[in-house]
């Protein structure tokens, strides 16, 4: 059965619950990007929000769990061994009631194996321990990519979404499109003097795009807004869709630099992809390199907007927006220095 969209009813977006009654919530991956900004944001409602995180956590284990009572400031911190099921009674749920979990949760690296285990593996002990408990809602950050599920991350994550949906709780899950950190790697590229690369002319594809904030508001706002339960919530930022070319040109108008492209074929992916493949059947390190490469080519040829599944096409205007930072106005601030860029484990440029 294919899960009821939010855009199916074409109903228009319920105005965040202003009136949201204190919760009690526990948070998965709140050390992450969006799991700290969906922290902060849950806090600043005034929901108790309580979150599960590993003793070493952030890109290579960075944070220490002082770090993490700084970064995560108003909610208080539970540290346990996520792939371990006796630690979710004992470390994160120890009895107590909650009226939700919310869970930004997912994979570093999008490598296979790692997916499976995490962005499935993890959330399956997750639900089980959500059931157990009594946990009444499930609210799940997944991507809006696995409309179309050829990577093994994304096949990891819809399994674990239809997994949700048949649980008999009461589920959201939350598929956004692009968010700026994926979208700013090639600032520094810009400022040494380089061109901005495409693939194609890149027109290929386009996005709405979100930022951290919004997207936090959204997740949080999953909780009260009945409109939101049980749905899959396909979600993008504010205005019409952007192409990379867009993005580049805008990046060399606030440098004050006449725009510079250096155009790449997805054709080299192939090539690239088809090398580690059969290289990686004799080391297995660049299976997982073929795998990156595999997403690589994903992001240069699709786009991160809703598919009319009867057409094959993207449609910027079936894609719902929310909030209301732009990528464009980011950028200015990345350029100006009030924001800092953001790379994790598998940034691509
Ligand atoms: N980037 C995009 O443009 C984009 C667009 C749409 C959707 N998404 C999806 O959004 C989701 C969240 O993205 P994000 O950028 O916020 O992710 P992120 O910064 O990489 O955070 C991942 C979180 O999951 C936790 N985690 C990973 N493995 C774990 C494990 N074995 N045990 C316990 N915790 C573990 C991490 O904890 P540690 O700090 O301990 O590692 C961290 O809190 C992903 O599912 C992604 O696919 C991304």
């Amino acid at each position: 059965m294919r899960p009821r969209m939010a855009s199916d009813s074409q109903r228009p977006e319920a105005a965040p619950a202003g009136n949201a009654r204190p919760r009690r919530v526990l948070v998965l991956g709140a050390t992450g990007t969006i799991g700290q900004a969906t922290t902060l944001a849950l806090v600043a409602r005034g929901h108790e929000v309580v979150c599960f995180v590993r003793a070493r956590a952030g890109v290579r284990g960075r944070l220490a769990p002082a770090d993490n009572a700084q970064r995560l400031a108003g909610a208080s911190l539970r540290v346990g061994n996520l792939t371990d099921p006796e630690s979710w009674m004992r470390d994160a749920f120890r009895g107590e009631a909650f009226d939700g979990v919310v869970s930004c949760l997912a994979s570093r690296t999008g490598a296979p194996k790692d997916a499976w285990a995490v962005d499935h593996g993890v959330h399956q002990l997750a639900l089980a321990a959500s059931k157990a408990a009594g946990v009444p809602h499930f609210v799940l950050l997944s991507a809006i990519c696995v409309q179309k599920p050829v990577l093994a991350f994304q096949q990891a994550k819809l399994a674990f979404e239809q997994e949700l949906i048949a649980s008999g709780l009461r589920w959201s899950i939350v598929r956004p499109t692009a968010f700026f950190k994926s979208l700013s790697g090639q600032v520094e590229r810009l400022r040494r003097g380089k061109a901005f690369l495409v693939f194609g002319d890149g027109r290929l594809t386009a996005c709405k795009p979100i930022s951290d904030g919004d997207l936090a508001e959204y997740l949080a706002d999953c909780l009260d807004n009945t409109a939101r339960h049980d749905r899959v919530l396909p979600i993008g930022g504010p205005g019409e869709a952007i192409t990379p070319r867009q993005q580049g040109e805008r990046l060399f108008e606030l440098l004050g630099r006449p725009p510079r492209f250096q155009q790449v074929s997805p054709a080299f992916l192939d090539a690239i992809i088809g090398v580690l493949t059969v290289a990686g059947r004799i080391v297995p390190a660049l299976a997982d390199k073929a795998e990156l490469a595999r997403i690589g080519r994903y992001y240069a040829t699709e786009s991160m907007l809703v598919l009319d599944q009867a057409t094959g096409r993207y449609d910027a205007a079936a894609t719902p927006s929310t909030g209301s930072d732009t990528l464009f106005d980011y950028y200015a601030r990345l350029m100006n220095g009030a924001a800092l860029p953001e790379r994790g484990d598998h940034a691509v440029f």
